[in-house]
């Protein structure tokens, strides 16, 4: 709890940080102004510079790719093939192993900055951006907490790159505050160093609720596993190649319900029937849960092993807590030491994009489905929003370099016009 609260005050520092800077006058920006630094970020701005095309990117962290680089855990490896999240005109080096170590992909990333000569403007979190329709550009308001600073900057292009990860889900449980020992997210979970031999109740099956169990295991902790609804559980490999891979392979022959009843045999076979260990299936197959709600299946990388022999226990969903105790909706009471959120990540874009029809603003993701999410109206863009993970970001990442390219020339005779016309008072 009390890293919730840390949180919480954060948030309400950074507020009043904002309400307290000082604005200079609008900084006009000739090419597209990207928001976020994370792989997607990198991604748009290298596509950008293959063109010829400058970009400015703003970082709220005061690092790149700050997700990866603050907000996992130690053991944290690609889970897809390497091939398969290489970002544009750059693949992982050679003698990275098929599923690189969150180190090796950070290396990766920050050699790819390096190599496309990509600066991001970090400390600097975009609070509001809106279209100016007296001129037609972008406003895109931001503050500096380290310097204190607001600052605005005008631009033609704009394209979103904060992430479908950008804030932790936390859920409100009853009897929150009154559970005595720590509460926290996944973003704050590092290792299981400091949780051997203690109870601790990991809430959330997706793959980093999974993981995490694993990772107590391996630190002589006592995990149990809150499974509120089903999941798809998949092993990571079959025949020697990866889940992921071997399912493109197959849809570029097959019909997805073949796939998936592919999939769910072969995951039988290996596995064996996941629902005796509870952990029930959905009714729809991994591929089209995937395609229509989003919902990632586990690979699994070990965890159900340890179900399997008992060192992982699997809960139902949680009716309370009390100081020591959760009390569970099949009315079971169990004893824990701390309580681990494996509750996911949300989109924060509505809390900072203004009147656009492009962002749902129940979810923060583009309305218009997979593969069109990417480009909405007035020079607005979207990278890494297609739940597809990086291959995802990467093919944005490339449709957006080549559209803003056929009016990048066009725009730049123009710029001299727009910049008078933008950064005059409003
Ligand atoms: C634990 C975990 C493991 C994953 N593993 C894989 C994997 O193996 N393969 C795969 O393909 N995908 C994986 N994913 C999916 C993941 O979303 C992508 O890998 C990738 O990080 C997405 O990149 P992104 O740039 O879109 O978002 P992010 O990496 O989240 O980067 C967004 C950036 O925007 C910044 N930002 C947010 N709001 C603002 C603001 N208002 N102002 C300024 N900056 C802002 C953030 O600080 C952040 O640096 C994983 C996700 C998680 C959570
Ligand atoms: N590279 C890797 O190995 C790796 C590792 C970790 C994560 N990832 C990726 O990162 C992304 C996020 O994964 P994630 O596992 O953090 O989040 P996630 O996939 O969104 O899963 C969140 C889980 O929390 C559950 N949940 C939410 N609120 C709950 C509540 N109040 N009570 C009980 N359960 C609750 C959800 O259940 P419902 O389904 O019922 O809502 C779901 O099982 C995914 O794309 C994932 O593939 C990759």
């Amino acid at each position: 709890m009390d890293n919730l609260k840390e949180l919480e005050g954060k948030r309400l520092h950074d507020y009043n940080e904002v309400k307290m800077a000082k604005l200079v006058s609008p900084i006009w920006v000739p090419g597209p102004v990207i928001v976020g630094a994370g792989p997607s970020g990198l991604a748009a701005a290298a596509c950008l510079k293959e063109k010829g095309i400058p970009s400015l990117i703003l970082e709220r962290a005061d690092c790149l790719a700050s997700m990866w680089q603050l907000k996992t855990y130690d053991r944290l490896r690609l889970h897809l093939p390497k091939q398969f999240c290489q970002l544009p005109f750059m693949p992982f080096p050679k003698n990275f192993p098929t599923y690189p170590t969150k180190q090796q992909f950070l290396a990766y990333l920050k050699a790819y900055a390096n190599h496309f000569d990509i600066k991001p403007d970090f400390n600097r979190i975009v609070v509001s951006a809106e279209f100016d329709n007296r001129c037609g550009y972008w406003r895109v308001k931001t503050v500096d907490l380290k310097k204190e600073e607001e600052a605005e900057y005008v631009c033609q292009w704009l394209i979103v790159a904060t992430g479908e990860n950008a804030e932790a889900v936390v859920p409100q449980i009853e009897g929150m505050n009154e559970f005595a020992g720590p509460i926290f997210h996944t973003i704050s979970y590092k290792s299981g160093d400091m949780f051997g031999g203690k109870n601790v109740l990991v809430v959330g099956c997706g793959n980093s609720g999974m993981e995490v169990c694993l990772d107590l295991c391996n630190y002589n902790a006592r995990p149990s596993l809150v499974v509120r609804d089903s999941v798809h559980v998949l092993p990571q490999q079959m025949f020697g190649r990866s889940t992921f891979g071997l399912s493109m392979c197959l849809l570029k022959w097959f019909p997805m319900c073949l796939v998936d009843h592919f999939l769910l045999v072969m995951s039988h076979f290996m596995l064996g029937d996941t629902a005796q260990l509870g952990l029930n299936r959905p009714k729809l197959g991994p591929l089209r849960l995937k395609n229509l709600s989003g919902k990632t299946p586990v690979l699994d990388v070990g965890t159900l092993a340890q179900i399997k022999n008992g060192k992982i226990k699997v809960c139902r969903g949680i009716k309370k807590l009390t100081q020591h105790a959760v009390e569970f909706v099949d009315g079971k009471v169990e004893k824990f030491d701390a309580i681990i959120l494996a509750t996911g990540y949300k989109s924060n874009v509505p809390s900072w994009l203004k009147d656009t029809d492009m962002f749902s603003e129940k979810d923060g993701l583009p309305r218009k489905e997979f593969p069109n999410g990417w480009k909405g109206v007035g020079g607005l863009y979207a990278v890494g929003f297609t739940k597809r993970g990086l291959l995802g970001a990467s093919l944005d990442a490339k449709r957006i370099a080549e559209d803003i390219e056929n009016s990048w020339k066009a725009a730049k005779a123009t710029h001299v016009l727009a910049f008078t016309c933008a950064t005059s008072p409003r």
